[in-house]
């Protein structure tokens, strides 16, 4: 590894020592150029993920079938929003700020996950989604809570934890569908012909075709590829659909009792590729949300902000006499 800033070489030496040793990167820890911005990208676009995918499943918290549901919804997309603070945070030790991450995917430069872009249909999509998607998510975190960058990886531990929760809830509302009506049955199955294949896409392009994955394994930034994450989705995945008694949309799919693995069919990647550049069905609604949501809170972060610089003033003023304040002088800055 060489760049042309020409490093110093112990600090290069030290970064593949740390490296070799499966020891983590930290924030302090000199890293080559490209490893941070690999770092940044892949965390901020895993922070956009959690944001931006509140907004399927928010679209039923006011129709969720009872209220048990509804709290239930809620706390999941609660727990999604507080993701992507915590990844924001994790990136911010890259030295990039909230704000510029929130600019550049404003305006298209960074990107979230594609499988946000379609559209939640029926209650029975609520389930899919905590079923399909957040499994796929699991399948991918488990293995970034070992990642090389230490804040990255240390974030991970805590949202696979709430994640395999939010895995559990899904399958239970499909485990109550396809226990009910007909009706319900059908919606259950539909679900999982919508939810099947863009939750296969999760995973991102077959490793022949990914442009990242040597360099990402080199780091130890991924420790498994894209195809080797999707193989382990379908064979965790398949058995559970079994017991639901729902059929996967893959005629291809069957059981390989040589590889010990499941076979499947191949993922229609034309679509795939639309919708990262843009043109799935909800694109430009999910950003639109984002930006007016961005737009309607700027009054909340001037106001946050205000009160630190306030708080900040006022110890540095107060130095000389313990810091204290009488309760008159706090109201008579609440009132200024
Ligand atoms: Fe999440
Ligand atoms: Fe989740």
């Amino acid at each position: 590894m060489t760049t042309t800033e020409q490093p110093p070489t112990d600090s290069m030496r030290r970064f593949d020592e740390l490296l070799r040793a499966d020891e983590k990167i930290e924030p302090r820890d000199w890293m080559p150029d490209e490893y941070r911005k690999t770092m940044i990208r892949q965390i901020a676009q895993h922070a956009h993920s959690e944001v931006i995918g509140q907004q399927p499943e928010g679209n039923w918290i006011t129709r969720a079938p009872s209220l048990r549901r509804k709290a239930i919804l809620m706390a999941k997309v609660q727990d999604e929003a507080g993701h992507g603070l915590y990844l924001y945070a994790a990136a911010e030790t890259l030295g990039i700020s909230r704000d510029e991450l929130n600019q550049l995917l404003h305006t298209g430069r960074q990107k979230y996950s594609s499988i946000f872009n379609y559209p939640t249909l029926s209650w029975a999509d609520i389930g899919a989604i905590g079923w399909l998607v957040d499994g796929a998510a699991i399948t991918n975190q488990v293995m970034l809570t070992r990642t090389s960058y230490g804040p990255y990886a240390r974030a991970m531990v805590r949202i696979c934890k709430e994640e395999s929760f939010h895995q559990r809830q899904g399958f239970e509302i499909m485990v109550t569908l396809t226990r009910g009506t007909d009706e319900q049955k059908a919606m259950a199955q539909d679900a999982l012909d919508r939810w099947w294949w863009p939750s296969l896409a999760m995973f991102g392009p077959p490793d022949a075709d990914s442009t990242h994955t040597e360099q990402s394994m080199a780091w130890k930034i991924k420790l498994e590829t894209n195809d080797e994450l999707r193989q382990k989705f379908v064979d965790m995945t398949v058995p559970q659909a079994d017991h639901l008694g729902l059929r996967i949309p893959d005629p291809d799919l069957v059981w390989n009792e040589e590889r010990g693995h499941y076979d499947f069919g191949e993922i229609d990647w034309d679509d795939f590729w639309q919708v990262v550049k843009g043109n799935g069905p909800c694109n430009r609604e999910r950003i639109a949300s984002k930006v007016r949501a961005w737009n309607d809170g700027a009054w909340v972060r001037e106001a946050a902000a205000a009160h630190a610089e306030r708080q900040r003033r006022r110890a540095a003023g107060n130095g000389g006499s313990n810091g204290r304040s009488s309760g008159r002088d706090r109201d008579t800055e609440v009132r200024r």
